[in-house]
């Protein structure tokens, strides 16, 4: 862990500090998964650790969309979601803070979470509460990193995109604790199905072909 990176009492990143640059900075492979996701969703969608609203714009581009919930712990992460939202009047968007496995939500035909389960203290019961929440015939789509993730070389690649933007050194600094901290739950795509499996979701598709095979991208049906 990096000397400047506070952990929360859950054992969990400070996502307030890394609110701004994660916002900031949208390298072409968070682009391409953002747009591979968002085609996946339909009617209302929750959307769990929604961080800064990456996939609001997307979610904007996808007419069967009714509406969005965006839950989240980091208040600054949410600041910056309803700002993106702001910015796409067509889409009903709601933000609610807390953690996911407590909020309480009306259930939905669409649930979507990526990059926060690695993060989850509880995977299990989160993945459980999910379930939950979802109507019979309800979709999830959840992306995270893998074990195989190379994340050195993922910000390099992206580096010379980034180099004139003030918060990339923040942004490579906290991709970089986030990997390397000991809390972090890296996954492998047979681990979270069988998860998602032990749960009694039904694996529709599943792919670790995003972030250069870094991260494992379930779609799986209640
Ligand atoms: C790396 S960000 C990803 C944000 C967004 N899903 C995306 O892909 O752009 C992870 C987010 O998950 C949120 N998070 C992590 N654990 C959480 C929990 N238990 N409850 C609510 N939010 C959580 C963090 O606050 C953070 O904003």
């Amino acid at each position: 862990m990096g000397a400047s990176m506070s952990v929360s009492q859950d054992g969990i990143i400070s996502w307030n500090d890394y609110a701004k640059s994660f916002q900031s900075i949208m390298p072409p492979v968070m682009i391409e998964l953002n747009e591979a996701v968002a085609k996946k969703m339909f009617g209302h969608v929750i959307d769990y650790g929604c961080g800064s609203g990456k996939l609001i714009p997307y979610l904007n581009d996808n007419a069967a969309v009714k509406s969005y919930t965006g839950i989240d712990l980091s208040e600054d992460m949410l600041a910056l979601a309803s700002k993106i939202a702001e910015g796409f009047s067509g889409l009903t968007t709601r933000f609610i803070r807390g953690n996911v496995l407590q909020v309480p939500v009306t259930p939905t035909d669409c649930a979507v979470s990526i990059n926060s389960f690695y993060s989850w203290s509880q995977p299990k019961q989160v993945v459980r509460k999910i379930f939950e929440n979802l109507n019979d015939g309800g979709v999830l789509v959840i992306g995270s990193l893998s074990k195989s993730i190379n994340m050195r070389e993922l910000l390099n690649d992206a580096e010379p995109l980034f180099l004139q933007n003030e918060y990339w050194p923040d942004f490579r600094r906290h991709n970089i604790n986030i990997i390397d901290h000991p809390n972090t739950k890296l996954v492998e795509l047979s681990e979270l199905c069988d998860l998602l499996t032990s749960i009694g979701f039904k694996i529709s598709h599943a792919t670790d072909s995003f972030y250069r095979g870094g991260l494992c991208l379930v779609e799986a049906k209640k």
